[in-house]
């Protein structure tokens, strides 16, 4: 991969399908910049402590990726040039293309109490990206609306100022890239859903993650067999174990098609077990030495405030803003 940017919410806890969307995805090298994006949680409204503990509960998980290293890991809100390029970006963005959002749409739009945070989501979005050379975005399905708009609004800027920003693309997994609910296998399993057993969380014990594996609602008939529309539920199950184990779902199916939904739900949620468990015990790990994830948090928003200041300026410049000292 390229130049890589991908950010995710402190808000709610993580589960198998941000893992499986995104993080997964994540590879620690130089050029890659993996961010804690509290702006954006900040349009759910989060209470002030939480917000706190759960933004060094996703660092802390981000390292124990093993990011952070090459790549940098840095919270949002500690490079302000992401909310500088926004209020830049949202003078490009059209009322009209934010309107068209789902998310929006579904959030906030004919809502008069819904916060104007939420309908420039997307904005900041672009600021965060278009700040740093991007070319690529890895994200699950849900985001690619999203990233289609970043796109206009960087082709915009570019040719109304000259090519002043890379456009970046998503990059979403052919596997996994919509995980399903445990619960209901027709919506997507979600942070915002109240129901825990509709979600493996990042930080469930090992029985727990088998007790919900096992709950899973799965399909009427015996049969393992990969069908989305018809089985749903197994199908759902299936694409995690494929993606978790990185075999594929046909030699899932091979070797479970016959042994009953008993065993299936049991070795896909050993599978489950066996990448969760250990990356869990590691971010606690981690995030018990709060001094080394501080440093590690420090080195990623030193290096990200110099590549992002650079483009800001860049930015700014093409625009006609007046610089300090009348550079031009
Ligand atoms: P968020 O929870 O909104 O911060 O999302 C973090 C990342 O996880 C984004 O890249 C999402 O697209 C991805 N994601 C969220 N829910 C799912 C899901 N059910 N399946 C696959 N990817 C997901
Ligand atoms: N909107 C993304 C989500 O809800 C989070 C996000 C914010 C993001 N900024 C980003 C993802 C930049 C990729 C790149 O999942």
């Amino acid at each position: 991969m390229g130049r890589v940017f991908s950010g995710l919410q402190p808000t709610g806890e993580l589960h198998i399908g941000n893992y499986i969307g995104a993080l997964k995805q994540f590879t620690d090298q130089s050029g890659h910049y993996y961010c804690v994006v509290d702006l954006h949680s900040l349009t759910a409204e989060p209470d002030p402590a939480t917000l706190h503990d759960r933004t060094l509960d996703l660092a802390a998980l981000l390292v124990a990726l093993g990011l952070g290293r090459k790549s940098c890991v840095f919270i949002q809100s500690q490079v302000s040039a992401h909310a500088e390029m926004t209020w830049l970006l949202a003078c490009e963005a059209r009322t009209g293309e934010l309107n068209r959002m789902t998310q929006f749409k579904s959030k906030g739009r004919n809502r008069p109490q819904s916060s104007v945070g939420l309908f420039l989501y997307p904005v900041l979005m672009a600021a965060d990206i278009l700040l740093y050379d991007i070319e690529e975005v890895p994200v699950g399905d849900d985001q690619r609306q999203h990233l289609e708009l970043i796109r206009d609004v960087a082709m915009r800027l570019n040719s109304r100022y000259g090519d002043v920003v890379s456009v970046p693309k998503a990059v979403i997994p052919k596997l996994g890239g919509r995980v399903f609910s445990l619960t209901d296998p027709t919506q997507k399993m979600s942070k915002s859903d109240p129901d825990p057993m509709s979600k493996v969380l990042l930080t469930d014990s090992d029985q727990l993650i088998v007790k919900k594996i096992k709950a899973a609602v799965t399909d009427s008939g015996r049969e393992v067999s990969h069908d989305p529309k018809a089985k749903p539920g197994i199908s759902n199950l299936l694409e995690m174990a494929a993606v978790l184990s990185g075999e594929s779902v046909a030699s899932w199916v091979e070797r479970y098609r016959a042994s009953g939904y008993g065993a299936f739900k049991q070795a896909v949620a050993d599978q489950v077990v066996a990448v969760v468990g250990p990356l869990r015990d590691e971010a606690l790990r981690i995030r018990r030495d709060e001094a080394e994830l501080e440093r590690i948090l420090a080195s990623g928003r030193e290096r990200a405030t110099e590549q992002a200041e650079r483009r800001l300026v860049a930015v700014k410049r093409a625009i006609g803003l007046h610089l300090p000292g009348g550079h031009p």
